[in-house]
């Protein structure tokens, strides 16, 4: 499908997303064996997943149940329904950094002061850091499972830890979890809401990184600021679309969901690996790559005389676009990195244009 080699713009190699297309066959199919079941989505689009298969599918730690969700247009529309109910223009949101750069210019948009904390790429975001910058934040935005750009995921005390730092001062935690069904592993990590003792963590997702980007069906599970955000829904969209979430829901209530993420999640850690060792051969000694555990993107730093604005320049010329490290980031950093999507079908086209991108690189 289109849209998914549209959505990154890491390395466009124009392939289609195959396991996309299989998917769209599965969800029609799912919708007509299970039409006789199909689950009505009252105005705010809570019940869609109301089935016991639907929820366990979002449901991660199990403090949930579905009077806890308001579902969205996608995961990007459920940061901005957060945002918009919990900030003001001139408050302080903490964010990870590198952070994707939707999340920045959305903060941006809406009149946030951002502050960048320091990111580890196995752990995520810096506890002390975040301890530290307490007292002049009002909010904070997190993508704690495999984030993007750098692939980070938190380990469980990290989260606990957070999600109690955070509800002590009454600072919102939004997290992001859009990447935390594409684990590598054997076991799915915890999500911070799974420690949200007190409804504090307001935790969003989406199928868009799993199933279709196209489809717009996300969702936020709010905590204790759910009238806010229904609040918001309604001025903003009234409802979801009742159609999407319908067939969505019947294909996870047909139990091909769980079926379709374990392919996924072997194909894209096959990916992951054709993609480190081919950087590992071509591109110039000295490059760095994060060892993400799951997710999409993969962070490549080069020697610091290599700017990735200008191997941007370069590849473009060849048809293949990169995300240079600048683009995560509103502060003068990153110069000598990018992100890479390892969401695209790997092939000798694909391989081709990596070994290119390393080539040019070794020329800057
Ligand atoms: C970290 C992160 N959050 C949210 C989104 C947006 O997700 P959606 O397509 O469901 O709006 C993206 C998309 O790339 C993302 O990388």
């Amino acid at each position: 499908m289109r849209v998914w080699a549209l959505f990154f713009a890491c390395l466009y190699l124009n392939i289609q997303g195959q396991h996309h297309t299989s998917t769209w066959n599965s969800i029609n199919n799912g919708l007509l064996h299970n039409s006789a079941e199909a689950i009505v989505t009252d105005i705010y689009g809570v019940t869609w997943i109301s089935t016991k298969d639907g929820v366990r599918s979002i449901h991660w730690g199990g403090n949930l149940n579905e009077n806890d969700l308001v579902t969205t247009n996608g995961g990007m529309n459920a940061l901005s329904f957060c945002l918009m109910a919990l900030g003001k223009p001139g408050d302080t949101i903490a964010i990870e950094s590198p952070c994707y750069p939707g999340i920045l210019q959305l903060a941006n948009g809406l009149g946030l002061k951002v502050l960048e904390l320091p990111t580890h790429p196995t752990t995520g975001i810096e506890i002390d850091a975040l301890k530290k910058a307490i007292p002049k934040i009002d909010l904070c935005l997190l993508i704690p499972n495999f984030n993007s750009p750098l692939g980070s995921c938190m380990p469980d005390e990290n989260k606990k830890e957070i999600v109690k730092i955070l509800s002590e001062h009454n600072i919102p935690l939004i997290e992001d979890d859009v990447y935390g069904d594409l684990y590598f592993g054997s076991v799915r990590p915890k999500c911070c809401k799974s420690f949200d003792k007190d409804g504090n963590v307001l935790y969003c997702s989406s199928i868009s990184k799993t199933l279709a980007p196209g489809y717009r069906v996300g969702w936020i599970a709010p905590g204790k600021y759910k009238e806010k955000i229904l609040k918001l829904k309604l001025l903003h969209s009234t409802s979801s679309i009742s159609i999407v979430n319908e067939a969505v829901a019947n294909f996870l209530k047909s139990g091909k969901y769980e079926k379709h993420l374990q392919q996924l999640r072997k194909t894209l850690q096959v990916n992951y690996q054709n993609y480190v060792q081919t950087i590992a051969e071509s591109f110039p000694e000295g490059t760095k790559t994060s060892r993400p555990q799951g997710g999409l993107s993969l962070w490549v730093e080069f020697d610091k005389k290599i700017r990735t604005t200008e191997l941007y320049d370069l590849a473009i010329k060849q048809n293949i676009s990169i995300a240079p490290g600048r683009m995560f980031t509103f502060q003068d950093q990153f110069e000598n990195c990018m992100r890479l999507c390892i969401g695209l079908p790997w092939s000798e086209d694909t391989q081709t244009k990596l070994r290119q991108v390393g080539n040019l690189a070794r020329k800057i």
